[in-house]
C-alpha cells in the first residue's frame, strides 16, 4: 500500500504553543473539553499520576515536554524555584544534578508504561555527555549561560523528535495495521489506544481512522474498560468526534459478543512489551485475547518501538501498577458501591502471553510469533533511522 496523504484529525492531546505547554485533561472527557497549563515538575508528575494524560506513547511525549518546560523554567528563574535544593550558583553539576533529578522524579509518576522512562532516559541521555564536557572545561565550575542554552536547547530539539517520531510511528502501524484489515469487519477494542493516548491517530485506532479516510466502513466495539472507563469515556467519545461508527459494551459482554460473531478482529494497545512479546495493557486485555482464542478471532496488539522494553525478557519482569480500590466501588458513584473499607484489588494492567498474540504491529512492519527476532529487528531499524536523520 502506498502511503497516504495525511489524515486530519480534530482532536489535539496536548500542544505546545508559544512557550506555553497544555494538556487536554482527560480525567473531564466526555463531559468537558478542557487544557490545563504544565509549569513545574508537580504539575505534569501530577497530570501523568492521576491519569490527566494517559496512554503509553502520550505519556512519553508528554514527560518530555513537561521536562523540558520544567528545566528551562529551573534555568530561566536562576534556581529561585521550590523544586530544587540548590539556590543561586548554576553550575555545570548544578545543572545535571538537577536534570537527573527531574527525570528521575517525573519518570516515578507510573510504573508500568515504558515510553515514560524511555523518553526521559533518551533526553537526559543526550545532554549527559555535553554537560560532563563542560564541567572537565569549565575553570571555575561556574556554567556560561550559553553553555546552559546550548543543554536546554538540546531538551527542547530532543522533545520535538520524540513527538514527530510519535506521530510517524503511529501513522505507519495504521498503514500497516489496515493491511491486516478488511471493509465491513466488526472490530473490538479495549481501554483507549487511540489519538488522545497518542501524539496523533493513535496506535490500535490508526488503521481504523485510515480506512475512514478510504472509504472503509468498520464497525468498532468499545469496551468499556472498568474501573476507570477509558473505554466508554474516551473511545467511544474520540471515535464519535472523528465520525467513526462505535458501540459501547460492558467488559462482561466481549464473550457473547464473539460467541454471536460480530468481532472479525480485536485491535489493542500495549504499554510495554517484553523481548518474547510478552506485552502489558490496560487490565482486561488477557482476558480478550482468551477467548480471542477460543473463538478463533484474531488478536492484533500494536507496539510503537518506544513500547519495547528488550531488557525485559519476559512479562515477569513487568512491573504491574496497582491503584487505590476506590476506584473500584467509589470513583464513579455518587454513593459506594460496595460495603465501606471493602478488601479490593486493582491492577491497572495484565500481561497477555505472546503465545495469545496472533500479530504485532510496530511502525517497522508486522511481526508474527515466534516474536524475539522481529521486536529486536525493529527496535534495531528504528534506532538506524533515528541516527540517519541526525
Ligand atoms: O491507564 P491508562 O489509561 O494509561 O492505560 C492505557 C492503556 O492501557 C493503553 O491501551 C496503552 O497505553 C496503549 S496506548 C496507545
Amino acid at each position: 500500500m502506498g502511503r497516504r496523504d495525511r489524515v486530519t484529525m480534530k482532536i489535539t492531546p496536548f500542544k505546545y504553543e508559544d512557550g506555553k505547554l497544555t494538556i487536554l485533561d482527560q480525567r473531564k472527557l466526555p463531559g468537558e473539553e478542557v487544557y490545563i497549563e504544565i509549569n513545574t515538575p508537580e504539575d505534569i508528575y501530577n497530570a501523568i499520576k492521576t491519569l490527566a494524560v494517559r496512554g503509553a506513547p502520550a505519556i512519553g511525549v508528554a514527560a518530555a515536554y513537561g521536562y523540558f518546560v520544567a528545566l528551562k523554567k529551573w534555568y530561566d528563574e536562576e534556581t529561585s524555584y521550590a523544586f530544587t535544593e540548590i539556590s543561586t550558583n548554576c553550575t555545570p553539576e548544578g545543572f545535571l544534578h538537577e536534570a537527573q533529578k527531574l527525570r528521575d522524579y517525573i519518570g516515578s509518576a507510573r510504573p508500568t508504561a515504558v515510553n515514560l522512562r524511555w523518553a526521559l532516559d533518551r533526553i537526559y541521555n543526550k545532554i549527559e555527555k555535553p554537560a560532563r564536557k563542560m564541567i572537565e572545561e569549565s575553570e571555575e565550575g561556574s556554567l556560561s549561560p550559553a553553555g546552559v542554552d546550548e543543554l536546554v536547547k538540546i531538551v527542547e530539539e530532543e522533545t520535538y523528535a520524540i513527538h514527530r517520531e510519535d506521530v510517524e510511528a503511529c501513522k505507519a502501524m495504521g498503514e500497516y495495521g489496515l493491511e491486516l484489515l478488511k471493509d465491513g469487519m466488526g472490530i473490538l477494542t479495549h481501554c483507549n489506544a487511540g489519538t488522545i493516548a497518542t501524539s496523533e491517530y493513535g496506535t490500535c485506532l490508526a488503521p481504523i481512522y485510515l480506512g475512514k479516510e478510504a472509504g472503509y466502513k468498520f464497525h468498532v466495539y468499545a469496551g468499556e474498560t472498568r474501573p476507570l472507563l477509558q473505554g466508554a469515556r474516551l473511545t467511544s467519545w474520540e471515535l464519535q468526534e472523528e465520525g467513526v461508527d462505535v458501540t459501547l459494551i460492558c467488559d462482561n459482554m466481549a464473550a457473547s459478543l464473539m460467541k454471536s460473531d460480530k468481532v472479525d478482529a480485536i485491535v489493542v494497545g500495549c504499554d510495554r512489551m517484553a523481548a518474547n512479546g510478552d506485552g502489558a495493557n490496560k487490565i482486561g486485555t488477557l482476558a480478550l485475547a482468551v477467548l480471542a482464542k477460543h473463538y478463533d478471532v484474531p488478536f492484533y496488539m500494536f507496539v510503537p518501538t518506544s513500547t519495547i522494553d528488550l531488557k525485559a525478557s519476559s512479562g515477569h519482569d513487568i512491573i504491574i501498577e496497582e491503584r487505590h480500590g476506590d476506584e473500584i466501588y467509589k470513583h464513579w458513584f455518587e454513593k459506594p458501591m460496595a460495603p465501606e473499607g471493602t478488601d479490593t484489588y486493582n491492577p491497572s494492567f495484565d500481561v497477555t502471553d505472546a503465545e495469545l498474540i496472533t500479530a504485532v504491529i510496530t511502525e517497522e512492519g508486522v511481526i508474527y510469533p515466534p516474536f524475539n527476532e522481529g521486536l529486536c529487528e525493529a527496535v534495531r531499524k528504528a534506532h538506524e533511522k533515528r541516527d540517519k536523520s541526525k
